[in-house]
């Protein structure tokens, strides 16, 4: 896992008034929302006994946790130990980590890393894309919908941009067994204030045999066009499906979330631009549900259960250009030593200790240096190599702010 980046961890219409917990590659995380709505992302482990800040409440513009009500605010800091005599000082210890958190497009991104604003890559920009995923994009219709995988995120990531698994996994829906051939594609970079922040292909899928309503819709013309298909892949967590089919545009986009090493979580938004009315929610959901239930048991079986680092670990022909192109991304920010490892964080062994990716106000308080309860998590990747293989990569800008 990649850290000093923003990633998607949730939706926005889940947090509520009461906080919100999610954890990202181990790490607990509270969300909760202060006064003027904005979300708060903090560590969950409250420094007192390890209490769930998110089993607690949001009282004063505070986020209270339910052991013994210690306070914290959205800085972090603990305003109120109750079980203290009133007027005795609250330790400078007793503050938790507190992460940059922006609700776009939908989602909570949070950053996860000490940088700096001026420092950091910006956040996913999906408005590259001319709709984006919120129910208010016009002429579209969005629902939104979660799936659980039993398998590391990166793998559900490349899972989401191949094109060449199609015909095989998807057989039963989009795919068409009979044309396995992928065209050659450009592997487009999607540049935005000055950073590399995601990828954009586009390919001709032959579709299958319509079937169910669609067989209804397709009778009358026996010709069956070539779709025009995009995948998008937005660094960190996210990527975007586009099949433009003779009736209009259908979109999934889907935050990935790593949960922990062997566990993610695809929060995905669903956007038509036809039968935009909701009496075909259920069956839109039905199709989208039916895609992922189709790659479920060919990802969770896939080993080594992380993308290898090494990319002569595993075979690549061109139509997985896609897939390269997230790795050489990857091994960019592994090379800035940014990379952390998923076995530390997802606690394999040491059950005593939590630690936690260390938040900006570590950095920006260095007189703070020593008031950290929870120990930072070691940033180091266990097996950092070279890439052994390039691939054509065009870049183009995109960017359009
Ligand atoms: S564990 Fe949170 S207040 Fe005691
Ligand atoms: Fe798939």
């Amino acid at each position: 896992m990649i850290k000093n980046h923003w990633y998607a961890v949730e939706f926005g219409h889940v947090v509520g008034s009461s906080p919100v917990h999610a954890e990202i590659m181990g790490q607990q995380l509270v969300l909760w929302r202060d006064r003027s709505g904005a979300v708060i992302a903090q560590s969950d482990v409250c420094i007192h006994r390890g209490g769930s800040l998110a089993g607690g409440q949001v009282i004063n513009n505070c986020v209270r946790c339910p052991y013994h009500g210690w306070t914290f605010d959205s800085d972090g800091v603990c305003t109120d130990i109750p079980a203290n005599k009133p007027g005795l000082p609250i330790p400078k210890k007793a503050r938790v980590d507190t992460y940059p958190c922006v609700e776009r497009y939908g989602y909570v991104f949070v950053f996860l890393g000490d940088l700096p604003e001026d420092e950091r890559p910006p956040l996913p920009y999906l408005d590259v894309l001319d709709q984006v995923p919120e129910a208010r994009a016009e002429g579209f219709r969005a629902i939104t919908g979660e799936f659980e995988w039993a398998a590391n995120f990166e793998r559900v990531l490349e899972n989401g941009v191949d094109i060449a698994h199609a015909p095989f996994v998807h057989a039963g829906s989009f795919g068409n067994p009979d044309s396995p051939v992928v065209e050659d594609y450009e592997v487009v970079e999607i540049l935005h204030e000055g950073w590399n922040i995601g990828n954009l292909s586009t390919v001709h899928l032959d579709p299958p045999e319509p079937s169910g309503v669609w067989k209804l819709i397709s009778k009358k013309s026996k010709e069956r066009p070539p779709i025009m298909t995009r995948t998008g892949i937005f660094f960190p967590n996210m990527t975007m499906l586009e099949v433009n089919l003779p009736l209009g545009t259908m979109r999934i986009f889907t935050a990935v979330v790593p949960v922990n090493a062997n566990k993610s979580i695809s929060k995905w938004t669903m956007m038509r631009s036809f039968f935009t009315g909701s009496w075909a929610d259920k069956d839109s959901r039905r199709r989208t549900d039916k895609i992922f239930l189709e790659d479920q048991a060919t990802v969770e079986a896939q080993r080594p259960e992380l993308v290898p680092v090494d990319l002569s670990a595993e075979l690549h022909v061109k139509s997985d250009a896609n897939q390269i192109a997230y790795r050489r991304w990857r091994q960019g920010a592994l090379d800035k030593g940014w990379g952390i490892d998923q076995h530390v964080v997802g606690r394999d062994g040491d059950y005593h200790e939590v630690r936690v990716i260390p938040s900006p106000s570590r950095r920006n308080n260095p007189e703070l240096a020593n008031a950290w309860v929870l120990k930072e998590l070691d940033a180091k990747m266990k097996h950092e190599t070279k890439p052994a293989l390039a691939t054509e990569t065009t870049t183009e800008s995109v960017d359009r702010a």
